[in-house]
């Protein structure tokens, strides 16, 4: 454990050595204010969309050791002269005798030792505030007394993110600050674009007196700019200088003189950076409200108490007990928090993702992080599910991401070329999925009647068309099967859920053939559940001619094909000499239900034999050896890496789940095991990444580098290895009329709990594995009566239920008890 540990008491991971391969992260506040905050304390805060409100300046791409958004200095004065550092280590990049970084729920909070000072500094947002909160202790460990100031430093960006990089001219030009007296000595200073200037403007102040500010980086740098972060010119003098800039890169720094520190005294200061909109006499006066809320050291903590209680809420939905450690406290804590993220943050803002305006909320994405959050918050779930219908088309594909804040939608990439389709063949089947999780979650079914619209607009723009969430789904799995290629396979469009395999028109995707199965699946079940079985056959007659297309024209002998391209010859077949199997043609069939046991058994060895590593199963192998635009993005990248022969981290857990499904569980637990980032801490300088979330990829053994993580975060790992571990291995699955409990673990396990609330009830669930079994539920007991079948009943009483649970060979002895 090189950089950090895990300390489950306090639900944090704990960094002690700040030279991490690359920053680690953690996220504060929510898309509508708030960012992330690295782990030597820069910052990227913005209000709103990451594109076109963005306050702070970070730019991942410099070096570790750079300021990024913000610091902190100290000035210490004693009998052995004065020290200028930074108690986040950079950018001054002292020696330090402690460094304590603790990645906490929506709060990063720092413990560090330098130069005999230490510092305690906790970073959050409150919740439903636009308002960064930073509480700062300062505690004298020396001998002898010292004199502190404390200079808290941040770097604005102009508003639009792309602009500051785009324009040197334009930008600098516009950029400006204030500064405004706010009683005992307090100043507030206040940033803001010019053309921003009567609508929005962002203040920073602290709880103490300033004795000087400054707001020009120039001068606060020094001799032109040619003093550096490291070593400001500007705190050589006793007092900033209180230039207001007018242009250029402003910065906002205060000078806080908090005097002498006798041995053992502690010192504490809050600062607080908000945006507010209206004039700047409205914007100002709602500043100072907020600063008057927050200054005290006791709101701060009853605003930290309040979001502890939400985040024990959230969590508290489901915990578990494994023999797995690691799996614990990845299922905890540090899953759900990665899938509460995921589905807040969607793809747009990380160290990777730059929120440049790109991408926005993705269609895809989001409807596969909503099932991350379902156990968990499902109503919060809902309201992003109901944006996503929204932004499908009325022919019942879907558009492919749409910016929250106005929720105007796009194509993505596929508008990059003319001549190809300009829909993504998986995008609208994924919310399929998406809403009958939350209706097994809630029960909820009433939902289905709720009317929402469809994309297009009319001229004044209101929707032209609207329908039921239930027409939603049923459109989706319409167009599917309406756009079929000549095997009679459903098109790939532009692509599918593998962004950069870009084929000319008229190519076929297995992929979305076997997503639609397991669509078709799940309305299926609900038409029969809602008692409109004629529906229900029909889409059974649909489901059973897909499967007959794809196994008659997609077995290649050892596995699946993956794609037929537009001239019908298979992509993804022992006939190629590169990407010859990729390991989402192998778990879709298993998933869907299309393959035949015998298949599903081979396809997912052929998996084990030809894709699995180390690190985690390669999406595809061998690489592509260069660039080839019939093939499209994902012959840019070199063999190893990302959709190119790389271990795609998203992919892994599907495999997981097929095995589970033909119950091999010590294969899904393997698997499962070896992407756990926790388990990472040993091998860290190879994989780079945080040991706390998952990363997007990794490299494959194709590439020197195997093992390199990155795009950690914002990955639909998260809401699928959730998923995976709580619903198909531990096995608890939400359904209609109740839980179904059905694991698939290694049978080495003695047994597991977890604790669930469902509906309205709560349950205790002890599961027992005498036998040493991997699957089959043998015996379940509620509340002291046996049970028949696996399916726990949805109490909805508000009560707590204990649930027990034996696995054993011998059929449904539960039945029998029950009879
Ligand atoms: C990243 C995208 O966010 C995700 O939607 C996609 O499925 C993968 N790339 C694979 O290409």
């Amino acid at each position: 454990m090189k950089y950090g540990y895990f300390d489950d008491q306090t639900r944090e991971y704990v960094i002690t050595n700040p030279r991490t391969p690359v920053k680690w992260i953690n996220y504060v506040g929510t898309l509508g204010f708030g960012g992330f905050v690295d782990h030597t304390g820069g910052l990227l805060l913005c209000k709103g969309d990451p594109a076109l409100n963005r306050i702070t300046k970070y730019i991942p791409q410099l070096p570790g050791s750079q300021f990024k958004g913000q610091t902190l200095y100290l000035r210490k004065r004693s009998s052995r002269g004065t020290q200028i550092f930074s108690p986040l280590f950079v950018p001054t990049l002292d020696e330090y005798e402690r460094f304590e970084c603790r990645v906490g729920l929506g709060y990063t909070q720092f413990d560090t030792e330098f130069h005999g000072i230490r510092s305690q500094i906790s970073v959050f947002v409150p919740k439903g505030e636009s308002i960064l909160v930073q509480e700062i202790s300062v505690t004298n460990l020396g001998a002898e007394a010292v004199e502190i100031d404390a200079i808290p430093l941040l770097e604005y960006t102009h508003f639009d993110a792309l602009k500051q990089f785009m324009n040197a001219d334009w930008v600098p030009q516009t950029m400006m600050s204030e500064a405004h007296e706010d009683g005992a000595g307090r100043k507030i200073l206040a940033q803001f674009a010019f053309m921003n200037r009567d609508q929005r403007q962002t203040y920073f102040t602290a709880n103490v007196a300033a004795s000087s500010f400054e707001t020009d980086r120039r001068v606060f740098l020094g001799d032109n700019e040619y003093g550096t972060f490291q070593r400001p010119k500007s705190l050589e003098n006793a007092e900033l200088s209180n230039t207001l800039a007018l242009r250029g890169d402003n910065v906002g720094a205060l000078m806080l003189r908090l005097g002498s520190l006798a041995p053992g005294e502690t010192k504490r200061f809050v600062t607080l950076l908000t945006q507010q909109e209206g004039t700047r006499v409205e914007s100002l006066a709602r500043a100072r409200s907020l600063f008057e809320k927050y200054r005290h050291h006791e709101a701060v903590a009853s605003a930290r108490t309040a979001m502890g209680k939400d985040w024990d809420a959230y969590l508290g939905r489901v915990q578990v007990n494994t023999p797995d450690a690691s799996m614990n406290s990845m299922l905890n804590v540090h899953n759900p928090r990665q899938c509460y993220m995921t589905k807040n943050w969607s793809r747009d803002l990380s160290l990777y993702q730059l929120g440049f305006g790109g991408r926005g909320i993705g269609f895809r994405d989001s409807s596969q992080d909503v099932m991350g959050v379902m156990s968990n918050m499902p109503e919060e779930a809902r309201e992003l599910i109901e944006k996503l219908l929204s932004v499908m088309k009325s022919n019942g594909s879907a558009m492919h991401q749409f910016y929250a804040s106005t929720m105007v939608a796009n194509e993505g990439d596929a508008r990059e070329f003319e001549d190809r389709p300009k829909f993504y063949g998986d995008d609208h089947l994924w919310i399929v999925f998406a809403v009958c999780a939350y209706l097994k979650e809630t029960g909820n079914l009433r939902f289905l009647d709720h009317v929402l619209p469809f994309y297009e607009k009319d001229k004044h723009g209101a929707p032209r068309e609207q329908g039921t969430v239930l027409n939603h789904l049923q459109r989706a799995v319409e167009f599917t099967k309406s756009n079929v290629g000549r095997h009679g396979l459903p098109l790939l469009g532009f692509a599918d859920w593998n962004d950069t395999v870009n084929l000319r028109t008229g190519a076929e995707s297995l992929f979305v053939a076997n997503q639609y199965g397991k669509a078709l699946l799940d309305l299926i079940e609900l038409f029969d559940f809602r008692g409109d079985h004629a529906q229900a056959e029909r889409y059974r007659a649909d489901y059973e001619h897909m499967r007959g297309l794809v196994n008659e024209y997609a077995w290649d002998g050892e596995w699946y094909v993956r794609y037929f391209d537009h001239d019908g010859s298979p992509i993804g077949s022992k006939k190629n000499a590169q990407g010859q199997i990729w390991t989402n043609g192998q778990s879709w069939p298993v998933i869907s239900g299309f393959a035949p046991r015998e298949r599903a058994e081979r396809a997912l060895d052929s998996v084990n034999r030809l894709l699995n590593t180390p690190n985690g199963i390669k999406l595809s192998g061998p690489g592509y050896d260069g660039f080839d635009p019939e093939k499209g993005g994902v012959t840019t990248y070199p063999p190893g890496a990302k959709e190119n022969g790389g271990i795609f981290l998203h992919a892994n857990p599907w495999v997981m789940i097929a095995e589970t499904l033909v119950g091999n569980g010590d294969r899904a637990f393997e698997y499962y095991n070896q992407i756990n980032p926790a388990a990472k801490n040993d091998v860290i300088d190879t994989y780079e990444c945080e040991p706390y979330v998952y990363a997007q990829n990794i490299l494959g053994n194709e590439h020197p580098q195997f093992g390199l993580a990155r795009n950690s975060w914002l990955s639909g790992t998260a809401s699928w290895v959730y998923q995976v571990a709580t619903k198909y291995i531990l096995g608890i699955m939400p359904g209609y009329a109740g839980l179904e409990i059905d694991p698939c673990i290694p049978k080495a396990w003695d047994g597991f709990s977890v604790r669930r609330q469902f509906r309205n009830a709560d349950y205790v669930i002890e599961v027992t594995n005498p036998e040493h079994v991997s699957k089959g539920v043998q015996k379940l007991v509620v509340d002291g009566v046996p049970v028949a079948g696996n399916v726990i009943p949805a109490f909805d009483d508000g009560k707590t239920h204990t649930v027990q649970v034996t696995l054993g060979t011998q059929a449904d002895a539960g039945e029998q008890a029950a009879q």
